[in-house]
């Protein structure tokens, strides 16, 4: 029997999830089909509990249902458990397991598809919001020399430092919250903006001198040149959107549903051609 996927959000419509997951079932022969599911901004919990029952093997949470997916779930595992964000549900045996896979989709972009390392870089993070929580621990598991986390109020950066505190000793020059003026005066090796900046299409108020010289901006939005890319190009940095990280997250999502790993190279070249 096919099993069901789906991913859900509110907007959902947009989301390249199902087209992503035809590609991996058709590479690997899995026979499962994979909706897109638009919730009530109010009616999150419903919508997965009818999907459960009526045999959903698994779902994609986006925006803006990621901490109540948290709190919906029975047991979570691996980056959920700290980023207080879900973004995959694995539904095994009716019992409901949350994980993230965003940080995982991030770190293997830039790692493998990017061919950049993380180990002993100086990596800025701008932005103190959801993707921030949900990518920060894998980051700090790659041990860059020090991660430094940018935010226009810069108490909710503090906040989101102090949150991951137990993760400070994978970063030998440690976690640390800046305000965008602190910065000037310092270079990054690896710049990555989780900021919401760029779908108004503004960017963070960067000093003009921040890129070392190779650096990489990554910006998690996709599909779109932002201004922080377009601002980072401008100063010799290399650049790249999120494709990647949505593919390789959609990737690792399809691992733990179906314990098998699809080439996401072909699917990051596809989504980038459409
Ligand atoms: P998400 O869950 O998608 O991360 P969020 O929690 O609303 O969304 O967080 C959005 C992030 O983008 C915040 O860090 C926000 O900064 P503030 O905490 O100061 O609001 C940041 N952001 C949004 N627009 C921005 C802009 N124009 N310049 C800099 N930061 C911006």
């Amino acid at each position: 029997m096919t099993d069901r996927y789906a991913v859900i959000g509110n907007p959902v419509a947009h989301s390249k999830s199902p087209l992503i997951h035809a590609e991996f079932a058709r590479q690997t022969g899995h026979d499962i089909s994979y909706e897109a599911i638009l919730a009530p901004l109010d009616g999150f919990r419903a919508a997965v509990l009818e999907f459960r029952d009526a045999g959903g093997k698994g779902l994609n949470v986006t925006l803006p249902f990621k901490h109540e997916a948290w709190s919906l779930v029975g047991a979570h595992e691996g980056y959920a458990r700290d980023a207080g964000a879900v973004n995959t549900i694995d539904m095994r045996d009716s019992r409901m397991v949350g994980l993230n896979t965003d940080g995982v989709g991030l770190v293997r972009d830039i790692r493998h598809n990017l061919g950049c390392p993380i180990r002993g870089r100086r990596v800025l993070l701008m932005g103190a919001g959801g993707a921030s929580y949900g990518v920060i621990e894998p980051l700090l598991r790659e041990q860059p020399l020090e991660l430094v986390v940018a935010n226009r109020t810069p108490e909710k950066a503090v906040v989101l430092v102090a949150h991951f505190e137990k993760f400070q000793s994978f970063a030998p020059e440690g976690l640390v919250a800046r305000s965008y003026v602190e910065l000037r005066g310092r270079r990054f090796d690896i710049l990555i903006n989780a900021t919401s900046a760029g779908l108004s299409d503004a960017m963070p108020p960067l000093p003009d001198a921040v890129f070392a010289p190779g650096a990489l901006a990554y910006d998690l939005v996709y599909g779109k040149r932002t201004p922080f890319l377009e601002f980072a190009g401008a100063r010799g940095a290399r650049t790249a959107d999120g494709t990647g990280m949505l593919v390789e997250q959609a990737a690792e999502s399809f691992f733990i549903w179906r314990g098998a790993r699809p080439d996401t190279a072909p699917v990051i070249a596809l989504l980038k051609k459409t």
